[in-house]
This record gives structure tokens, sequence and C-alpha cells, in this order.
């Protein structure tokens, strides 16, 4: 079996992130979404992995490199534009030949693995399967109606209204079978080759297509609000361990990892939360569910329910709370004396001042 991990497209809704990184790469847990899944697949026992990628390619082959490291073998496909998921299959017929593959969403987190589900798909032996969950409002999902024995009777894509609450949260086990759909089916209505649409031509032309419900944690990370309450998630499993500095000074309670080279001093960290690598922590308040990445800078702050990006800097600013900082951003409480707030700020960025 191979992988195809998806992982082009714009990222709109995570502006202004997904200006200067692919959205695929926000870190949860101090690790990017796509190592997440990467890790996932490689639990199922699959190496072989091509991940499509559009203009954003270099910074995600920077941080992945061929996958070696992971102990995987990556092979990198270019998608000219965002043409839809069936069009990403399209593309990697050359990679996948007639093989099974897994297809995996580059922004969706499935902590709780898919072990299972690729048990299943193995045992049972459809054209296809796809993995979903119930939720609540379905609009947003491509939803599917399924029968007795998970046969799947019918997909469709982000309905107005919804004939069944389970989601197709990102994962799909496909045979070769799917290629004549990928190259049957027609552009939607939003000009995309949907994956939903070419599983609808394999159910309508007769084949065996299942459905494996996910009970556990699930998570489109497509919006800031969904990745911060992906990182409590992940920071809920943390393991103590703290290899860099803590001066006699500082308090830490629960859960808290400081990596090596880290300096925390005078300060006080409520686990869980994480301090990443060269970051220095003074006359500070962390936590919980914090993530602090690499040579990051918080000196005479609070800070809770947040992440802070790689060579961030905060200082003197209290009662930070669900708050994303940029990679090499510097926040600070300024002069006092004009009680004035000055901003110099991007493109698409939000920022909520207590007045
Ligand atoms: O999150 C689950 C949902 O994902 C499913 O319920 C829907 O059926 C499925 O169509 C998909 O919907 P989204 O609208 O959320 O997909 P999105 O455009 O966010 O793309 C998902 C991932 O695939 C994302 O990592 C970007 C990548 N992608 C997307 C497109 C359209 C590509 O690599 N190439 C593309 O052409």
């Amino acid at each position: 079996m191979k992988a195809l991990v998806l992982s082009g497209g714009t990222g709109t809704r995570l502006r202004p992130f997904s200006y200067s990184m692919p959205k695929q790469l926000i870190p949860i847990a101090n690790k990017p979404v796509l190592e997440h899944v990467l890790e996932n697949i490689r639990d199922i026992g699959v190496t072989d992995i091509g991940i499509i990628v559009g203009d954003r390619e270099p910074e995600i082959a920077a941080v992945l490199g061929d996958g070696e490291e992971l102990g995987l073998r990556l092979t990198y496909l270019r998608q000219d534009a965002p043409r839809g998921l069936a069009h990403c299959v399209q593309i990697a017929k050359d990679f996948l030949g007639d093989d099974d593959f897994v297809m995996y969403l580059g922004d969706n987190m499935l902590p709780d693995g898919i072990t299972g589900a690729a048990e299943r798909f193995r045992e049972v032996g459809p054209a296809a399967q796809v993995v979903v969950q119930r939720v609540e409002d379905p609009r947003a999902f491509g939803v599917a109606e399924v029968g007795a024995e998970g046969v799947v009777e019918r997909l469709v894509e982000k309905p107005q209204q919804p004939k069944s609450d389970l989601a197709l949260i990102g994962v799909y086990f496909f045979t070769a079978a799917i290629h004549e759909a990928t190259d049957a089916i027609e552009p939607s209505a939003r000009g995309e080759l949907e994956i939903t649409d070419a599983v609808q031509w394999l159910v309508s032309s007769g084949a065996d297509v299942r459905a494996q419900e996910y009970t556990g944690y699930w998570k489109d990370t497509g919006k800031v609000d969904d990745v911060l309450e992906c990182n409590r998630e992940l920071l809920d499993h943390l393991v103590r361990d703290v290899e860099g500095q803590v001066d006699d000074e500082s308090v830490l309670i629960g859960p808290v990892v400081v990596a090596p080279g880290a300096r925390i001093v005078r300060s006080f960290i409520e686990g869980p939360a994480i301090i990443g690598p060269d970051s220095l922590v003074e006359d500070s308040r962390i936590g919980p569910h914090t993530s602090i990445g690499a040579q990051v800078s918080l000196v005479g702050t609070h800070i809770d329910y947040s992440i802070a990006l790689d060579g961030a800097s905060v200082s003197g600013v209290h009662a930070v709370h669900g708050s994303v900082i940029g990679r090499s951003a510097a926040v600070s409480s300024g002069d006092n004396s004009t009680r004035k707030h000055r901003l110099v700020v991007g493109d698409h960025t939000r920022i909520e001042v207590a007045a």
C-alpha cells in the first residue's frame, strides 16, 4: 500500500499565517500538522508516500526533505493550481500505479490514529473506504449516507440539507478502481474535481464502498480557533520532560516540557505546556495549554491557551489568551507613559485589545 498526502491549496482561512507558511506546517504541540499526518501513515506500515504540493513546495520540502528522518520515502507531486481532491489523484496516477493507497488531507488531525480503519479496509477488501465521524452540523463537509455493514449508499459534498450526520473526515482508502472514477467525473459548482463525486461514481456503478466510523478526536485545522483547540487536545496527553535549565526561583506544575537549550528564569509554568529549544522565559507566567516554539523570548509576560511560533517575542504583556503569535513576530507593552497602542500589523491580521 502507498499513501497520498494532499498539501496544496491556498489556506485563505488561516490568514495571515498562510501568507508566510503553508497551513499544513502550522505547529500543533510544536510539531507541524504534516508531520503528525505522516506519523499516522507510518503507524499503519506505509512508507512510500506521495505529497501533493502547490507553489509552497520549497517550504514543505525544507521541513520534510526526502522523509528519511521519519523513516519514509517521500515523492513530491506538483499541482499547478488547487483543482480539487480528485485532480490530486489524477496527477498522482503514475506514482500510485495499480497499488491500493490511503489518501490523507494534509490539514486534518486524527491523533488517535488510523490503524483501526486500515485494518478494516485490509480485512473487508472493498473498492473504496471512507472514514466518517458524526458531527452536529455536516453542511461544511462531504456527507455519507450509510446502510447496514457500513455500506455507503450515497455521498454528497457540502449539502445544504444533509440526510445524515456522518461527515467525511479527510482519510480515504482506495484501490486502483478510483482512477476510472476520477477520469469520469466533471468539475463541481465550485469548479473543483471533487473526490466525493468520484467515490459517488463508484457507488453508482455498483462498486463496494464502505464507511468506517472514527470515534476518536478529529480536527480540520483550517482555522485559527481549530488550531488552538487541537493544540489543547494534544497537550492534554503531554508527559513531563525537563531538559533545559530551570532556576531555583521558578515553579513548574504538571506536565511541562522544557526542551534542551531553553531557560526558565523566575517564572511559573502550569502544564500542560511546552517550551521549545533555545527559548527564554523570564519573569513570566505560562500555561496551561500553551506551546512555545524554538528561540522564542517571553519576558514579563502572562500567556495561556496560546501558540508562539519560532523566533517570536513577547515582552511586558499580561493576559495573552487564545492567541497565535507568528514566526519572529514581536509583541511588547511599549512605552506605558503615553498609554497609546502602537501597531505595525500585516494584512488579514486579527488583534483584540483589552481597552
Ligand atoms: O476536512 C474534511 C473535508 O475535506 C471533507 O469533509 C470534504 O468532503 C472534502 O472535500 C474536504 O473539504 P475542504 O473544503 O475542507 O477541503 P480543502 O479545500 O480544505 O482541502 C483539503 C486539503 O487538500 C488541504 O490540505 C489542501 C489540499 N488540497 C486541496 C485542493 C482543493 C490540495 O492539495 N489540492 C487541491 O486541489
